[in-house]
């Protein structure tokens, strides 16, 4: 979504906010543009990549020490320079730059064309630089205040006024925003990998608070203007991870590194001893888990298909009744929710509005709200009464790969924590625990010899795929589908095996291809007699099982071989290679695999 970069100190802007700029670019854009101040104030927008930026910023940089910058992704009025950010008031004083919605912008819009103002975008941004413009008499902070109070919506915002240049205002409702400490310097960004080359010193603003920041000096207010203190937290991320590592996209180097960050997900919270998993998150709602009679888990997206693995997880070894629910819909249903549910959040950003919105309803009803995220620090991770962190760095590919397999595995856990509090036994703990502690290599094995790319040529120009698994790997056939159409532009669809034959193989010919996640599981007999139903239909299959079984050979047009685990692990290895697949795929097509087309790395509108 939209990416925001200030910075005020005693260096030039211009490297900084562009840079910034380059750091959001996963996250997702249309547009872009640079308010920079110096002898004068200059502006330069664009549409297309920050390369088209820098084309029109060409020899023009200016010297400027202060300038706030923004990445567009267009919600109100389509990708053309006139939309592009920073907007500003008639005078051209008054710049700012905005992420989210403002939802009173036509009221206000015509409110303010009547008073006189001259707008020349169609975006809802544009209202806040004339609102100022409309009540500035003097004093920025003041006025900023005063604006927060009739706007009303989503935003995060940085506000640059050219009569008081020494000051950059930051304010928060709804949108992240970040404010980066340095010596000398301030850099204010909505996500901290465009702060982290400057300082990891950062403050983190919460809804409702709004910052004056100069070069040296910040302050922070409340939404009732109250001075407020706020505490200097330290990013723990390095900037190496943050960069592709000689790989040719971050979604490859994604993909390769989760030996690493599956190991990272579970260090130090495996006690084999005990046959159960030690989440430090949760020790302090430990009593009342003991209590939860059902679980509602909340997610958009690929942490919706591992909510429905968690799903047959908890309920086959915690004996816990688990819902898993699409968190834009949920946030408009009316749960019965009583002190003995538990609603968990999973989020990989931690800053995605529907899930966020979710949750806030639920923490009104007394739920127990417990959060699965990989940001540290971010909204979702403040809003939950507890929960327990990824630890697997940044994951700057909008295509979710890293963050699959650590939810998964951090949902085992779960599993285990809390089937341990119930009626699983230390043998059955322990075999799920030592099973998961073997999977890094296990996918390290599959990682260095796989046969996708070679699969991937020779079905890459088939026009649609069907992803097909049962249990436990039904959501897989789902997160399969997902992947392949958002960075390969092909229409894919997920089913549960069983459902095809109630309308879907209607589709199926020799140009239809279908993916089938088969591993020798408790179902692997019902996939077997659904393949079968597929090549009937004269439609090829390619097959993911269990290395050994060699059955396929005979039915499949291709078998992909993954390591055996146990039957509710097998995600975690059978999502490699979807994730290869939809990545070579992509890659054979020319696409920009990093950064697909219409899309955002985290979703921050409704
Ligand atoms: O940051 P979140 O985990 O809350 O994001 C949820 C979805 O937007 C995200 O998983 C999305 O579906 C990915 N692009 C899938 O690869």
């Amino acid at each position: 979504m939209c990416g925001i970069v200030g910075y005020i100190g005693k260096n030039k802007a211009m490297p900084v906010l562009l840079d910034g700029l380059r750091k959001l670019e996963y996250r997702g854009y249309d547009s872009s543009g640079v308010a920079i101040f110096g002898k004068t104030l200059q502006t330069f927008k664009a549409v297309g990549k920050i390369k088209e930026l820098e084309k029109v910023i060409g020899k023009n940089k200016s010297d400027g020490t202060i300038g706030i910058a923004h990445t567009r992704w267009a919600t109100h009025g389509k990708p053309s320079k006139a939309n592009a950010h920073p907007h500003s008031d008639c005078t051209g004083k008054i710049q700012v730059v905005h992420n989210g919605i403002i939802e009173n912008h036509a009221e206000l819009r015509e409110l303010l064309k009547k008073k006189g103002h001259k707008f020349h975008s169609q975006t809802d941004t544009e209202v806040i630089p004339h609102l100022i413009e409309d009540l500035y008499k003097g004093d920025i902070t003041q006025t900023l205040q005063e604006v927060l109070q009739i706007i009303k919506g989503a935003y995060g915002l940085v506000v640059f006024c050219q009569d008081e240049p020494e000051k950059l205002l930051v304010a928060r409702c709804g949108s992240p925003l970040v404010i980066g400490i340095g010596k000398h310097e301030t850099v204010i960004a909505s996500d901290v990998s465009a702060i982290l080359q400057h300082t990891k010193q950062v403050i983190y603003l919460e809804d409702g608070e709004m910052a004056e920041v100069g070069y040296d000096n910040f302050r922070v207010f409340d939404a009732k203007r109250n001075l407020i203190k706020k505490d200097i937290e330290s990013v723990l991320w390095n900037i190496e991870e943050i960069s592709k590592k000689g790989f040719e996209h971050f979604m490859l180097k994604e993909i390769f590194q989760q030996p690493e960050s599956l190991k990272n997900s579970f260090n130090g919270r495996i006690s084999f001893e005990n046959g159960t998993a030690k989440l430090g998150g949760l020790t302090e709602v430990a009593d009342r888990l003991r209590d939860v009679e059902r679980i509602i888990i909340v997610a958009c997206g690929t942490a919706w298909h591992d909510g429905l693995v968690g799903e047959y997880m908890l309920e086959e070894y915690a004996g816990i009744p688990v819902e898993v629910e699409w968190a834009s819909e949920f946030r408009y249903r009316n749960p019965i929710l009583n002190k003995r549910t538990a609603v968990i959040a999973i989020s990989q950003s931690g800053e995605t509005a529907d899930t966020l919105a979710g949750i806030k309803e639920v923490k009104n009803k007394g739920a127990l709200v417990l959060g699965i995220v990989n940001s540290v620090g971010s909204t979702i991770s403040r809003e939950t009464d507890a929960g327990v962190y990824n630890h697997i760095g940044p994951e700057i590919s909008v295509a979710s790969t890293k963050a699959f397999t650590s939810q998964v595995a951090i949902l085992a856990l779960l599993t285990v924590f809390l089937g341990r509090q119930r009626r699983m036994s230390l043998v059955m703990g322990k075999r799920i625990l030592k099973e998961l502690s073997d999977l890094p290599e296990k996918i390290d094995e599959f990682l260095k010899d796989n046969n996708i790319e070679r699969i991937a040529k020779k079905y890459h120009k088939a026009k649609n795929f069907a992803f097909l698994g049962r249990k436990y790997c039904q959501p897989l056939a789902n997160e399969g589908a997902l992947k392949l159409k958002e960075i390969s532009y092909i229409h894919a669809e997920g089913f549960a095996s069983g459902e095809m034959k109630h309308g879907s193989i209607a589709l199926i010919d020799k140009k239809f291809p279908s993916f089938f996640i088969a591993p020798k599981d408790s179902v692997y007999e019902k996939n077997l007699s659904n393949i079968e139903e597929i090549k009937s239909r004269s439609g090829d299959v390619i097959a993911i099982t269990t290395k050994g079984n060699k059955s396929l050979e005979k039915i499949a047009d291709d078998v992909i071989y993954i390591p055996k685990t146990l039957e509710m692990l097998t995600p975690i290895l059978a999502t490699i290679p979807l994730q290869l697949f939809a990545y070579h795929v992509a890659r054979i097509k020319g696409f920009d695999v990093d950064k697909p087309r219409n899309l955002a790395k985290s979703v921050t509108v409704e």
